[in-house]
């Protein structure tokens, strides 16, 4: 047995390849039926049902800068109103397109702030990326507000198994991607989604659940994103738990707050639903709290969803990377930055030399 798959032993994680009923899973058609399954186990468990109400999406632009970032790019300003037979909702995000590229390959950003990309817009779009930068608050606040702002409205919240605040943030980044979708000037076969932090467990949920992103991209996500909660060191299910993060989540997920091993998923569940579409996770060697290793051996543990598919996940010599280790030959991409908990330009450069080697 090879080290890293040794490692993984250790972890006693739910196995990804066999059904909740104990038959082992079969084919792409076994699959296909495991992804529903391990779909509504995370639903009930972790991230909470989005709503079952129909939500009808307009996008209207409500400002133009043709001669942004120097004269290179063009930036609108969408407003997105969503509206059910009970309900309104309505938020802005930014969408900067460069210039010199026809249709461009795109970012979904989930951001911390309501500047493009927090504020390294410039050198998304000089690599020939446009971008869709959205201030994640403005989807939904991240404060306790009973559900009564922005889309929270379109479901209220229930202590067992309605949305949390992170299936909120993904919700509202798919009403950006059916804009999109529409948009003439991108181009629809490369829409990434991407987020750092709470906003990279966002993203996975956005890419697990949403088959219309070629990429994935989660930046130091750690508990409850790509990190392994079984095994893990720094933050677990009880810290989540203690502050504000407890809305991210579903209420049901709080049951198995002190009997991780019994929890009926691990992270590689959400992350093996991304595949066969590309994944890229990234964690930095000091950001203890997220857990670098555990981060990386949900991507090892998730390969056997790309092999499914006659694809590769992860390639990696059988080891845990080092600082600096680049890993980006297979569907599943991975680096291991130097640093603390931080989304840097560095990330950004590897991230966007992983989508223009795999032209995802
Ligand atoms: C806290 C939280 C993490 C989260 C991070 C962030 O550190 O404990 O789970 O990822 O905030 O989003 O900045």
């Amino acid at each position: 047995m090879g080290y890293l798959k040794s490692e993984i032993t250790k972890r006693n994680l739910p196995e990804l390849m066999r059904f909740c009923a104990g038959e082992p899973v079969e084919g792409l058609e076994g699959w296909n039926r495991r992804r529903v399954e391990i779909q509504e186990l995370l639903s009930r468990w972790f991230s909470g049902y989005s709503t079952r109400i129909q939500v009808r999406m307009e996008g209207r632009c409500t400002g133009i800068d043709e001669e942004s970032f120097g004269g290179k790019a063009i930036t609108k300003t969408v407003q997105l109103n969503l509206t059910s037979d009970y309900s309104f909702a309505s938020f802005p995000f930014q969408i900067a397109l460069p210039k010199a590229i026809k249709n461009p390959p795109i970012f979904i950003y989930l951001s911390f702030t309501p500047a493009i990309a927090d504020g390294v817009g410039e050198e998304i779009l000089d690599h020939g990326y446009g971008i869709a930068s959205v201030y994640y608050q403005d989807i939904v606040p991240d404060y306790y507000d009973g559900h009564q702002n922005g889309l929270g409205r379109f479901c209220t919240r229930n202590p067992y198994d309605s949305w949390g605040k992170l299936k909120l943030w993904a919700f509202g980044a798919s009403q950006i991607l059916d804009y999109i979708m529409d948009q003439e000037e991108v181009d629809i076969s490369r829409i990434a989604v991407m987020g750092h932090s709470r906003l990279g467990k966002t993203a996975l949920l956005a890419g697990a659940f949403d088959s219309r992103y070629s990429l994935t991209v989660s930046n130091e996500s750690g508990a409850g994103g790509a990190a392994l909660f079984r095994g893990k060191t720094g933050e677990s299910i009880r810290d989540l738990y203690g502050k504000g993060s407890r809305l991210w989540f579903a209420g049901n997920f709080f049951e198995y707050m002190d009997r991780v091993e019994e929890l009926p998923f691990d992270q590689h569940f959400l992350l093996s639903l991304i595949a066969p579409n590309h994944l890229y996770v990234s964690s930095a060697v000091q950001d203890v709290w997220a857990d670098p290793k555990s981060e990386f051996l949900s991507c090892v543990a998730a390969q056997r969803a790309y092999e499914i598919y006659g694809e590769r996940g992860l390639v990696t010599p059988d080891h845990f990377p080092e600082a600096g280790d680049v890993l980006h030959e297979g569907g599943i991409g991975y680096h291991l930055r130097k640093g603390t908990h931080y989304l840097s330009r560095y990330d950004w450069q590897q991230i966007i030399a992983y989508r223009e080697l795999h032209h995802v």
